[in-house]
């Protein structure tokens, strides 16, 4: 028996390689607009939301940038992104995802997705895995984006399971402090050295495992 009542996932970078899509897509507006873009920025913008990814990039830039301006900006990132989402399906579900998906399934407990990403219910329906998850957090009802516990606490309450029965599955630095604030047990995915939060770290869902946590 786990001991846990919910898995959370992320879903860009957990379950899909959407976050390099993500990477691209701001690292050709940021150079764009004439601002440095490194891996280790990079970084940073994972788990962000839109615009406060947006508000990152350009800190680096002497320019000013009016809200409309900014508004437009957000907007070309997200038709770069879309283009590069259009051709997904379910072969780019990463490896490790549909077992650790039915694991989870099959040990009877909920399975939720908290990602901020607004584009997330078309990834879903592109990896046909909608029917996955028993709640899907709407990114667009948020007032706060990761760090801030609200879409994990979202997940746990509309779940009916108490935050600190709940995993919460993060591949970014911004997403493992909002599963720690909301008082959950952190499974970080990636590097141990980058997720120095997370509770656990393990290189990808084909390592995971209910039992070993
Ligand atoms: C997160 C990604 O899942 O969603 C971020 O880690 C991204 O990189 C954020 O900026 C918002 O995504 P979208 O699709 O709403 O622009
Ligand atoms: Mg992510």
């Amino acid at each position: 028996m786990s001991r846990f009542k919910a898995v959370i996932f992320d879903l860009d970078g957990v379950i899909t390689d959407t976050a390099h899509y993500h990477h691209l897509a701001w690292k050709r507006l940021a150079e764009a607009e004439g601002v440095h873009f490194d891996d280790a920025f990079n970084e940073r913008l994972k788990g962000i939301d839109r615009m406060g990814s947006l508000d990152l990039i350009l800190a680096g830039s002497p320019k000013h940038y009016s809200s409309g301006q900014k508004q437009a900006l957000a907007d070309l990132k997200n038709r770069h992104y879309c283009e590069l989402i259009a051709t997904m399906s379910e072969a780019d579900l990463l490896p490790g995802a549909r077992d650790a998906l039915q694991a989870v399934r099959a040990a009877g407990l909920k399975i939720g997705l908290a990602s901020v990403s607004k584009n997330a219910f078309t990834v879903l329906d592109r990896l046909g895995i909608r029917d996955c998850f028993d709640y899907v957090v709407d990114a667009a009802t948020l007032a706060n984006s990761k760090p801030d516990p609200e879409i994990f606490l979202t997940a746990a309450h509309v779940l009916g399971v108490a935050p600190a029965d709940c995993l919460g599955v993060e591949d970014a630095l911004a997403g493992v402090a909002s599963i720690k604030s909301a008082g959950m047990f952190a499974l970080g995915i990636g590097k141990a050295e980058v997720l120095t939060q997370a509770d656990i770290v393990i290189p990808g869902l084909d390592h995971f495992s209910l039992e070993k946590i």
